[in-house]
């Protein structure tokens, strides 16, 4: 973990990236769930899961620009008096989120080339990188969906506990992944 002692909140493009994927996740799960109420062989059905996979295509997109720039651009220390189990904790939550920005786009991505489907992306078709076969897309198909869900219960966890440091705790949690200009309930800790 690359952390700038001087930094006090998240770099500016780290912020609008944060933003801008769960934007994007909110759209991702919201489709698949429409497609999967909408009544089969219908064509809003058809659009919903291309959307779905468009978005998700722009999800993995992302994560790939955010990880070399946090690691260029640094990202804060943990707050003074966090004890060191809670950081702990947060990062590996953290990383645990990067792997679902990682790991569900490309399951799904795969799932659709060995299944010999084309993978759209706001009008274009994405190359394909493996060949047609059945089984693995069924079972890429499973992975990516399983992986889909446990998603909800992780991105549930994170969000919740960044509302419970911020209307709980009420420290700098939230304020270091915003652009107010509003301190924390608490003074923010001398990082000297
Ligand atoms: C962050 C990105 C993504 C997340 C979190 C995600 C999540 C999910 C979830 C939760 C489901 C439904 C599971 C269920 O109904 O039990 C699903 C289904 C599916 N996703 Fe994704 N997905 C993502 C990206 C993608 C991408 C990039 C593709 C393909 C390019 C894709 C292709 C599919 C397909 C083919 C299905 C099955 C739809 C059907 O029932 O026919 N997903 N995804
Ligand atoms: C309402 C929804 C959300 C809220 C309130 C929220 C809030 C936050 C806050 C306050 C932080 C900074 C934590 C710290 O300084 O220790 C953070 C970091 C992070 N969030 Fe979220 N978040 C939300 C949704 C999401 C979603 C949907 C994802 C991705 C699936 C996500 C992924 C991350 C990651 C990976 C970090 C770590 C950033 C880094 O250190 O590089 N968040 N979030």
């Amino acid at each position: 973990m690359r952390t700038a002692p001087s930094l006090a909140r998240y770099p500016a493009p780290l912020i609008a990236l944060h933003w801008l994927t769960l934007a994007l996740m909110i759209g991702v799960y919201a489709l698949i769930q429409w497609h999967d109420a909408l009544p089969k062989g219908s064509e809003l059905r058809t659009l919903a899961k291309a959307w779905h996979e468009t978005l998700g295509v722009a999800v993995f997109a992302l994560v790939l620009l955010r990880l070399p720039l946090r690691w260029w651009l640094g990202v804060p220390p943990a707050l003074a008096g966090t004890p060191r189990w809670q950081h702990r904790l947060a990062s590996s939550m953290h990383w645990a989120l990067y792997g679902l920005l990682i790991a569900a786009p490309l399951l799904g991505y795969l799932s659709l080339n060995a299944k010999g489907t084309p993978v759209p992306f706001f009008g274009l078709q994405m190359p394909a990188f493996l060949g047609p076969d059945r089984a693995l897309a069924g079972n890429l198909k499973e992975i990516h969906e399983a992986v889909g869900t446990l998603g909800y219960w992780l991105i549930g966890g994170h969000a919740a506990a960044a509302l419970v440091h911020h209307y709980g705790m009420r420290d700098g949690t939230l304020a270091r992944m915003g652009w107010a200009r509003t301190q924390p309930a608490s003074p923010p800790p001398s990082r000297a």
